[in-house]
């Protein structure tokens, strides 16, 4: 049996409570009030009220601890170093389509790192977790990242830049080199997740630009206690700032970088 801190325990209960709700939500999908945010990000009432537990439950557990929260922006704590970073639903464009992929994402974040982090999945009950120096987990079993080596034999998740997001351009050269390189490309919609799907060993590297420090901050510590590599596109750790994300098992990572450096010419 695994022993988890009391930490990460607050975190995963958060999230199952939260999930719970959005299952419920998730079968009623079609008679959501839905709103239009930006260009074409949806937030749903789902969403909103996902947060609002989520907040609820974590600020009980650790009153003086931040937020930086995806629907409610920074909420500033009287403990300086501690800070939640938390998307309610990462795959909220599924969620409205009724694609049962998306997931709750909390990441802990201490002085600039992030030293926990849970992905839950509520469709399918898998919680992700890992705190730094613990491992990462997928429920009870230990995650590590796949052992293949060579981008012929690997599969990459990545995210598309749509309607209303920069960056298209760039996009096809990266496309058009993974096409050319690897095995498959996948596009699940949820980067929290893809980044889970790294640490699981079920793809090899994930890509992204344009992310949001909710979209990532939990993915970094699954990836990195699974034995994997976490940067931005040129290899350092500004990727929560940047939000441009590669993330990978150990001997995939420098040649992603590679590959994605000279597409991007
Ligand atoms: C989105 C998802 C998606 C990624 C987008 C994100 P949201 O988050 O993570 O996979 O490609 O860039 O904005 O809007 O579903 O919370
Ligand atoms: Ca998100």
């Amino acid at each position: 049996m695994i022993v988890r801190s009391p930490i990460l325990n607050v975190m995963m209960n958060a999230a199952r409570k939260a999930g719970r709700g959005m299952v419920r939500d998730f079968g009623e999908v079609e008679k959501l009030q839905v709103s239009m945010k930006g260009t074409s990000d949806f937030v749903s009432s789902a969403d909103l009220k996902a947060e609002k537990t989520l907040r609820q439950d974590l600020s009980k557990a650790r009153p003086a601890f931040g937020f930086l929260l995806e629907e409610g922006g920074e909420v500033v704590g009287d403990d300086k170093s501690h800070r939640w970073i938390i998307d309610p639903i990462d795959g909220t464009t599924n969620f409205i389509h009724g694609i049962p992929h998306f997931a709750v994402s909390i990441g802990l974040e201490r002085d600039g790192e992030i030293i926990a982090g849970v992905i839950y999945e509520p469709i399918s009950d898998s919680m992700f977790h890992a705190e730094k120096g613990a491992g990462a987990f997928l429920n009870e079993w230990r995650l590590r990242v796949s052992a293949r080596r060579d981008l012929n034999e690997a599969v990459l998740a990545t995210g598309i830049p749509h309607r209303g997001r920069p960056g298209q351009k760039t996009f096809i050269k990266e496309l058009t080199a993974a096409m050319e390189q690897t095995a498959g490309i996948r596009r699940f919609g949820s980067a929290a997740l893809d980044m889970a799907y790294v640490a699981a060993g079920r793809c090899e590297g994930f890509w992204e630009s344009g992310l949001k420090p909710w979209d990532i901050a939990a993915g970094v510590v699954l990836v990195k206690e699974a034995g994997g590599y976490v940067s931005d596109f040129t290899g350092r750790s500004t990727m929560l700032d940047s939000g441009d994300v590669v993330a990978a098992n150990d001997k995939i990572h420098p040649k992603l970088l590679s590959m994605l450096r000279e597409a991007r010419g």
